[in-house]
């Protein structure tokens, strides 16, 4: 079918709206029209070329929309469906045997290859040129994708879908993060390190812990003002403040999430951990190299990287939908909605520190 499709054709190169050509959905595949996408980092991160994969690309990786048609061997979703596209996973390796699809084996050529696995390509442009696509299984900056069933999750219909891309990657790493993975008790001192989208995420998700005290790091003010009104008890601007001076007046941290992926803040962050302590990564910034004070981690503290929270996406996204209808994880309160034409004004303003998160409308 003929669609749009937000292009990028070199590396740090805008994105530019084209006419392309759909493939039809294949047996296992869903059709999706895109109702809205969120912009995550790791878009921009492609752009960038932190993760160099090759141009021209479709990307966008949180998209959300209504099902339009799906292939004969899908039983999951069904046309008018309300879906949730997500990363893609292969279901039958170890790790998502045992529920751990976030860390499947075949997660890169799933995700990040630009083609289906048999090679076969699902966009092409207006001079019939093939475009790298299914770009965590969807390429979402389009008006319609085609997704694999098990990327594609099915959410309530009186949810405003407006609002649910981002939990198919951002919203679901930073909230995954705590409650699945880093579990800080209720009594506990947990600190976030970078507020952008994951770190409120991870906000949202230390209150339904009951986290006692919650301490939000950054260097963007507006960013802090908002995490104190959403939970935070405590902020640190890295801008006007000394992050390890601050850090040791707390008295250590039960438990910490990084999202800013900046060598000497997640030093900062290991130092400011008790004995035991938890310290989750899930940024990458272009320095990729820290030092440690081993004597730090002979007291049992802990470093652990995550990817997607370590999220089933087939129940985790339900239940953040259910928190978020509830008023226990409010989207709407870091969302910023820009029309699919104004593209690059939304990775602008996310990378600006303007808009937490970014979504596009169709
Ligand atoms: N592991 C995963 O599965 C996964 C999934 C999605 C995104 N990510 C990655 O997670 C990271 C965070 O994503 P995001 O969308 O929240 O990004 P973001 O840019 O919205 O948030 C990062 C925040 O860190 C702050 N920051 C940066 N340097 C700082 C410093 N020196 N001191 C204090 N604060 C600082 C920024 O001001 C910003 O608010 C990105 O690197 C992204 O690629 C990882
Ligand atoms: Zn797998
Ligand atoms: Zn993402």
């Amino acid at each position: 079918m003929d669609m749009k499709a937000a292009i990028v054709r070199a590396p740090h190169a805008p994105f530019v709206i084209e006419p392309v050509r759909l493939d039809a959905p294949r047996a296992n595949e869903v059709l999706v029209k895109l109702t809205a996408t969120g912009v995550c980092h790791t878009d921009v991160a492609i752009v960038e070329q932190l993760l160099p994969l090759p141009m021209p690309y479709v990307l966008g990786h949180e998209g959300a929309g209504v099902v339009v048609e799906v292939g004969k061997s899908v039983t999951a979703v069904q046309k008018g469906d309300h879906v949730v596209l997500t990363f893609g996973s292969c279901g039958h390796c170890r790790p998502c045997a045992s529920g751990h699809p976030a860390y499947c084996v075949s997660q890169p050529p799933l995700n990040f290859a630009g083609r289906r696995t048999d090679g076969s390509v699902t966009i092409h442009d207006s001079k019939g040129e093939p475009v790298n696509a299914v770009f965590f299984g969807q390429s979402s900056f389009a008006t319609h994708s085609v997704s694999p069933a098990r990327n594609v999750i099915k959410v309530r219909r009186d949810a405003p879908l407006k609002f649910l891309g981002p939990l198919g990657c951002g919203l679901m790493t930073g909230a995954g993060a705590v409650l699945n993975v880093l579990k800080p008790d209720a009594d506990s001192t947990f600190a976030i390190f970078g507020t952008g989208a994951l770190g409120f995420a991870a906000l949202f998700a230390a209150k339904l812990a009951g986290c006692r005290r919650i301490v939000a790091v950054d260097r963007v003010r507006s960013r802090l003002e908002l995490a104190r009104e959403l939970g935070a008890s405590e902020v640190i601007d890295t801008s006007s403040t000394e992050l390890d001076k601050a850090l040791g007046e707390l008295g250590g941290c039960d438990a910490a999430l990084d999202t800013t992926g900046v060598p000497r803040v997640i030093e900062a962050a290991v130092g400011a951990l008790k004995p035991c302590g938890q310290l989750g990564l899930v940024g990458a910034s272009h320095e990729s190299t820290m030092s440690m004070n081993i004597m730090h981690m002979i007291s049992g503290r802990v470093i652990r990287g995550i990817v997607e929270g370590d999220s089933d996406p087939t129940r985790f996204i339900p239940f953040l939908v259910e928190r978020f209808l509830e008023g226990g994880f409010p989207i709407d309160r870091i969302a910023g909605f820009y029309p699919f034409e104004h593209i690059n004004a939304a990775v602008s303003a996310s990378t600006s520190g303007k808009t937490i998160k970014s979504i596009l409308t169709f």
